[in-house]
């Protein structure tokens, strides 16, 4: 079992919490450890009438089993003093549960504007106001959780709740938005659709019904959506009767009803409705973005093709009962995460790879006083590791997966520089490939990491997603850095080492944190006896044992790493690093010496040569690009207007310049950051929208011989990700491209 989820140290604020499913909530959640504000107006079940009494009787039931609570007795009209009480009481709010609720339910015709007007106002405005009036709070402590509570009612439709089913589902609107708005603070966001037994549903349910739907199978939903550790954002949930669904859209794949230069006509929808409305092939939008990008594909179609209806065979061949979908999810960027650490973490994972005060050599990774203190280079897989951690892979178009089938089946480590023993790095992760092994999917991901604006190490994180192959796609990429197997005589150089049988858990405390790795009951179900030691874990090992063997432990002989992780290591076992040099590359593999398994296999570390100068950050300038000058032009301009620009458009803008087909040049138009910034290569944050455009098609739209719509329409420029934001591009071209 995994360890109980505490919430100590977090203030909680429940409303509507004198009765039902509110008081449900803070019970659960106090017992658990967080303080609670316990709101609720006392009315009656039409939100007539007032009392202190419901709010106080629940505070004081809490107290009574040792807990920490206070009253609340507003209207969730007045936002601000339910998180006051929040802040006079506790000092802090994390965690908002809009649970307030009351009926006037009446047929559609018979609803007057009072019956309306109350439900928006209890419902809507009062979750808004309550969450509008925590949100800065959440957002300068970096944390927030946020439940919304919509119904069945506003999801399907319901007779005679017209009023609440519109304020029900605005709800779901509202929880959508602060999702996308709130992600970046790590404020999360999620909906939820409960299903219980409370004086709301005691007209409408029999009372046996009313005793089985208890509160308490709702709670544990709340509870875990609020936690800490859950990742779960802009979701909406049915809960009820000890069971749980998550609801997602599903739009048909739908067909074009307008030909080239004609207006659609309802004789044209009425043709193609079969096809409108027919869910075969079914696809799963799940941003604004992916919604929106249908339409601009369309509007391409229209005018590229003159067709009137969508190909239903291409579409159908992308998409994958398995989930994976190489074509949507291939080129995906995953959001950004930064990561900073000091001498504590560089230590910690040296210790974790089994760095040793016995060994003296070994104190420069040990002690921050030490003279030539440094940080090993396989700490460069720890820094861009929560890109991983995060679970947000398994949400990137195209790549619906189980996150708990994903395996680490390769990595590559390449630095530009020794890293730093203090930093902050920020790393973008993209999907490079997705192939697919048959008897599951390989997912390749190249990371990118950057201290400032320094690209300082790149990973090529390769998984494996069992059971999610047989999509139809490619079985090898060219995009993979491969294995290499080792020469074929004996090794020239091994080196035994033993792990402890703390091993794993000190390891992963440098950020690992899966509890196959540490909880004897998770590793059970996973097969193993024991929780085994982390892949990097030994990766770290044997890097080690070549930096010592190879280089004498200086770090700024080492350039890059590739291993294949085939059989796990159990802690306690002594790894065994067979090793061949071969110039300046090291190949390597390494073993369990009790078992003779290999762990690791097809492995290599490339040292700095003596002729080897390598820099990711001296991208080639592809020669005679007329591109290049328009860029450096904008770049010159934008440095007096920057600042101005930057409020007005707001994004991040990426070009590939290709030249016979291929690209030749990327380029990237930051107007997010600071005051603006032009510079060669990918970009070095998140990008809004992807460009692919030829450096002649560029040149004529920025001359003004090709407007950008008609380059777009007629398949000459593509676009990825926002599209809306392509608008803002314009004023950048017309204004800041002359040349
Ligand atoms: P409940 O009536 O037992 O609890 C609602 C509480 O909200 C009451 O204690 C009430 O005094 C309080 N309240 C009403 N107006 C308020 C206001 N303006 N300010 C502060 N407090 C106020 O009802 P129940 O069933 O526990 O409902 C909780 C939430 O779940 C509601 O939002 C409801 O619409 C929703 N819901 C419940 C379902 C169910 O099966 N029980 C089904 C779908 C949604």
């Amino acid at each position: 079992m995994a360890s109980p989820l505490k919430f100590s140290g977090r203030v909680v604020l429940v409303t509507g919490a004198g009765g039902g499913l509110g008081r449900t909530y803070a019970l659960a959640f106090a017992e658990r450890g967080a303080s609670v504000v316990v709101n609720d107006l006392g009315g009656d079940i039409k939100g007539d009438g007032k009392s202190s009494s419901a709010a106080d009787k629940v505070v004081e039931e809490i107290r009574a089993k040792g807990g920490k609570a206070v009253a609340n007795y507003d209207s969730v009209e007045a936002g601000e003093k339910l998180i006051q009480t929040a802040l006079d009481a506790f000092g802090r709010i994390d965690i908002v549960i809009n649970n307030a609720g009351i009926l006037r339910d009446r047929s559609f015709a018979r609803i007057n504007d009072t019956d309306w007007d109350i439900i928006q106002k209890v419902h809507l405005m009062g979750s808004f106001k309550v969450t509008r009036a925590a949100w800065n709070h959440m957002k300068n402590q970096k944390f927030g959780r946020i439940i919304m509570t919509t119904s069945a009612a506003g999801i399907y439709g319901n007779f005679g709740q017209a009023n609440y089913s519109a304020a029900k589902l605005g709800l779901v609107g509202l929880s959508n938005t602060l999702a996308i708005e709130g992600r970046k603070y790590n404020i999360y966001c999620n909906a939820i659709a409960p299903c219980a037994g409370s004086r709301l549903t005691q007209t409408v349910m029999p009372p046996d019904l009313l005793d089985a739907l208890k509160p308490e199978y709702v709670a544990p939903l709340v509870l875990w959506l609020c936690h800490e550790s859950c990742q779960e954002n802009g979701s909406l949930f049915e809960v009820g009767a000890g069971w749980i669904g998550k609801l997602r859209w599903e739009r048909s794949l739908g067909a074009i009803v307008q030909g080239k230069n004609q207006l659609v006509s309802p004789e044209a929808v009425q043709e193609q409705w079969g096809k409108i409305t027919d869910f075969a092939n079914a696809t799963k939008p799940r941003t604004i973005e992916e919604s929106m990008n249908t339409l601009y594909e369309a509007l391409s179609k229209v005018n590229s093709e003159g067709g009137i209806s969508m190909n239903p065979t291409s579409q159908a061949q992308s998409a994958s009962p398995s989930g994976i979908e190489p074509a949507k999810a291939i080129g995906q960027k995953l959001p950004r995460v930064v990561f900073n650490y000091d001498h504590l973490h560089t230590i910690l994972y040296a210790l974790g790879v089994g760095m040793t005060t016995k060994d003296p050599d070994h104190l420069k990774f040990l002690y921050e006083g030490s003279e030539d203190f440094c940080c090993l280079p396989t700490f460069g897989t720890v820094v861009s590791m929560s890109v991983l951690m995060s679970g947000t892979l398994a949400s990137v178009p195209g790549l619906s997966f189980d996150f708990t089938r994903l395996l680490h089946g390769e990595q590559y480590l390449e630095l530009y520089k020794p890293l730093p023993t203090t930093g902050q790095i920020t790393s973008e992760a993209t999907v490079a490939d997705v192939i697919d092994k048959g008897s599951g999917a390989v997912i390749i991901l190249d990371v990118h990491a950057y201290c400032g604006k320094e690209l300082l190490c790149y990973n090529q994180f390769t998984v494996f997603v069992v059971g999610a192959g047989g999509f139809g796609g490619k079985r090898i990429s060219n995009k993979a850095k491969v294995t290499i197997s080792p020469p074929t005589r004996p090794p020239d150089a091994v080196m035994n080492d033993a792990t402890s049988v703390d091993q794993a858990a000190l390891y992963r405390l440098s950020g690992d944190w899966n509890p196959l790795h540490i909880d004897p009951n998770f590793a059970a179900l996973g097969g193993f006896q024991v929780p085994i030691l982390h892949g990097l874990c030994t990766f770290g090992f044997a890097a080690r044992h070549i930096l010592k063997h190879y280089a004498d432990n200086d770090v700024n002989k080492f350039r890059a790493i590739k291993v294949r992780f085939v059989k796990p290591v159990l802690p306690g076992q002594t790894l065994q690093t067979e090793m061949w040099k071969e110039g300046s590359r090291i190949h390597f593999q390494c073993k369990v010496k009790e078992t003779g398994a290999t762990a690791i296999a097809g492995a290599y570390v490339d040292l700095v040569s003596a002729s080897d100068k390598h820099s990711a950050r001296d991208q080639p300038k592809a020669a005679g690009l007329q591109s290049d000058l328009v860029f450096e032009e904008i770049g010159r301009r934008l440095k007096e207007v920057g600042n101005q620009l930057v409020k007005k458009v707001n994004a991040v803008f990426q070009w590939d310049i290709t030249n016979s087909g291929k690209t030749a040049a990327q380029w990237t138009i930051d107007l997010k950051n600071g005051s603006g910034e032009v510079y060669r290569g990918p970009a070095r944050c998140h990008a809004d929208t992807f460009f692919t455009v030829s450096d002649q098609d560029f040149m004529e739209v920025t001359l003004g011989k090709l407007s950008p719509q008609k380059a777009f329409f007629s398949g000459k420029l593509k676009l990825k990700g926002n599209i809306m934001l392509s608008q803002k591009l314009e004023l950048i071209l017309k204004d800041y491209a002359k040349l």
